[in-house]
């Protein structure tokens, strides 16, 4: 092991028996997270601390509680977190909160990229001057698609030590990706996991205790291991992989955006028949509202090819009929 694998696996094991390092953002951050989940966080910043050329940055700020328990615990780290604030916020109020918190905690540290993770990654050198990503935490989106391209846009900006530490790693989609992508970059291991039984939103209030001074749902820490001295580890998985050959399916159906609503109803036919006949009725009418576009798609195998060059070569490279040939 080299001598940052065995710190970074130390600062783990420290954050699992004594849980966060600072109790002063306690009245003042809340969010989703565990405690030992930000405990590690901070201990795995505080290990490039020092390198003037190094950063962290996390995916999915919320209200602050990772990226300012980061950021006051390791004052000399410049830290980033991207979020476009599209999900949990209703009332369009979390990144006001998440400045508040920073100036209640004197944080000078922190800077919020307001952007779609995709278009925040794909440009990150210009936000951070460059700076490698020492520690990245991965709690943004959680589909498929998005876990995996959280891990694999942000590869140029990664430290030579980097430590990736994915949350919601309880979700078995978000243990795929990961696996994929250890799969796929062997250079990269899985030095810790733990998971729980369920999500804390389907917990008792014990369970959700635990999970709160806990890893909250889950969590895969990856690190950088290009002399290949760790062996091989994987998230569980199954083997089965249907649910994501599904997606094809889903995917050229005529009315794939209404995926979720339709998986909504199924379950509702189990549980709420009442509840499923008014649902069926609203979506029916949302169905019939938007009856003209459908019209022009097929019921399946919808490829939206139909405004697509028929052929193309790169610009870099001559079309085939200018080409002079060599002669024979
Ligand atoms: C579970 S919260 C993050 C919790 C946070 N780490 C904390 O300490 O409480 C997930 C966040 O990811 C953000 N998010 C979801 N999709 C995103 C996307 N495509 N780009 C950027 N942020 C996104 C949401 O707006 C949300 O604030």
């Amino acid at each position: 092991m080299t001598p940052m694998i065995e710190q970074i696996a130390l600062a783990i094991r420290d954050a699992q028996s004594e849980g966060p390092l600072l109790q002063a953002g306690k009245d003042v951050l809340t969010g989703f997270s565990g405690d030992k989940l930000v405990g590690a966080l901070q201990r795995l910043a505080l290990l490039f601390e020092r390198d003037s050329a190094g950063c962290y940055l996390e995916v999915g700020v919320f209200q602050g509680l990772t990226l300012l328990s980061v950021a006051s615990a390791c004052r000399s780290l410049q830290c980033y977190g991207i979020d476009n604030f599209a999900f949990f916020d209703p009332e369009g109020q979390n990144l006001r909160i998440v400045r508040e918190r920073a100036a209640k905690l004197a944080v000078g540290n922190a800077t919020v990229i307001n952007k779609d993770y995709e278009d925040a990654l794909e440009s990150l050198a210009q936000t951070t001057g460059g700076r490698k990503v020492g520690v990245y935490f991965v709690d943004g989106p959680h589909d498929y698609r998005s876990q995996l391209m959280c891990l694999e846009l942000v590869l140029p900006h990664l430290h030579r030590d980097a430590v990736i530490v994915v949350d919601d790693s309880n979700y078995r989609h978000v243990r795929q990706a990961n696996r994929d992508f250890l799969m796929t970059h062997p250079e990269f291991k899985l030095v810790f996991d733990a998971y729980t039984a369920c999500h804390p939103a389907n917990a008792t209030p014990a369970q959700r205790r635990a999970a709160q001074e806990g890893w909250w749902n889950g969590v895969n820490i990856l690190v950088r291991d290009p002399e290949g001295l760790l062996p091989p580890a994987y998230p569980p998985t199954e083997r089965s992989r249907q649910l994501y050959e599904n997606e094809h399916i889903v995917h050229a159906g005529a009315v794939a955006e209404l995926a979720p609503q339709a998986t909504e109803l199924l379950q509702l036919l189990l549980r709420n028949p009442l509840r499923f006949v008014a649902s069926s009725l609203r979506l029916y009418q949302r169905l019939h509202a938007n009856r003209t576009a459908l019209a022009s798609r097929y019921p399946q195998m919808n490829t939206y090819s139909a405004d697509l060059p028929a052929s193309r070569f790169n610009t870099a490279v001559l079309a085939p009929e200018s080409r002079t040939r060599p002669n024979k």
